[in-house]
């Protein structure tokens, strides 16, 4: 079957659009942290606007689309998943709460690109291991599969 022959290439795709999708997920935060540290309406400010838009736009969402189409190729893939076991839905569960990141740091771009964040730099530093812990689980999940 066509699927099964084109596996080791979409999973290929899979692991290079998960990559752009993290290393972008991995530096928004930071963005924001250093937004966070000059004031509003300043030169700077209005150039982390920028930075913050060229991430989101061209990068993380576009590495967030393609992770997901090839993921879900690889699901379509017969044999790939075994139901029965475990590790695939705390991996599901895991990509589910990333997607929700991405779309909860895509508000605090608007909230910045409005000169209206009020949440501390703190907020940012936190933030940004959650994205961290999630990536270790779901690796460890589809690489590991201990259950
Ligand atoms: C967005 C939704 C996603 C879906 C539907 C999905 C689904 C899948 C499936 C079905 C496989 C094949 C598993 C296998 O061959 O045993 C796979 C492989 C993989 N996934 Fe995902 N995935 C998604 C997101 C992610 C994310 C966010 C990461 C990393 C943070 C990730 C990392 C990997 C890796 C590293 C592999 C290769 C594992 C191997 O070498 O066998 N995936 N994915």
């Amino acid at each position: 079957m066509l699927l099964i022959s084109l596996y080791p290439w979409i999973k290929a795709f899979h692991v290079i659009s998960m990559v752009a999708w993290m290393a972008a997920t991995f530096y928004l935060p930071r963005l924001y942290v250093y937004h966070c540290q000059v004031p509003v309406g300043s030169t700077e400010s209005e150039r982390f606007k920028i930075m913050e838009r060229r991430l989101l736009k061209q990068i993380m969402n576009p590495a967030m689309i393609a992770t997901w189409i090839f993921g879900i190729i690889l699901l379509a893939t017969p044999g790939v998943v075994v139901w029965s076991t475990g590790w695939w839905y705390v991996k599901l569960v895991s990509v589910l709460a990333l997607t929700g990141f991405h779309g909860a740091q895509s508000k605090w771009r608007k909230d910045f690109l409005n000169d209206r964040n009020k949440r501390p730099e703190k907020f940012y530093r936190i933030a940004n291991e959650v994205p961290t812990v999630l990536m270790i689980i779901i690796v460890i999940m589809v690489i590991v599969k201990p259950f």
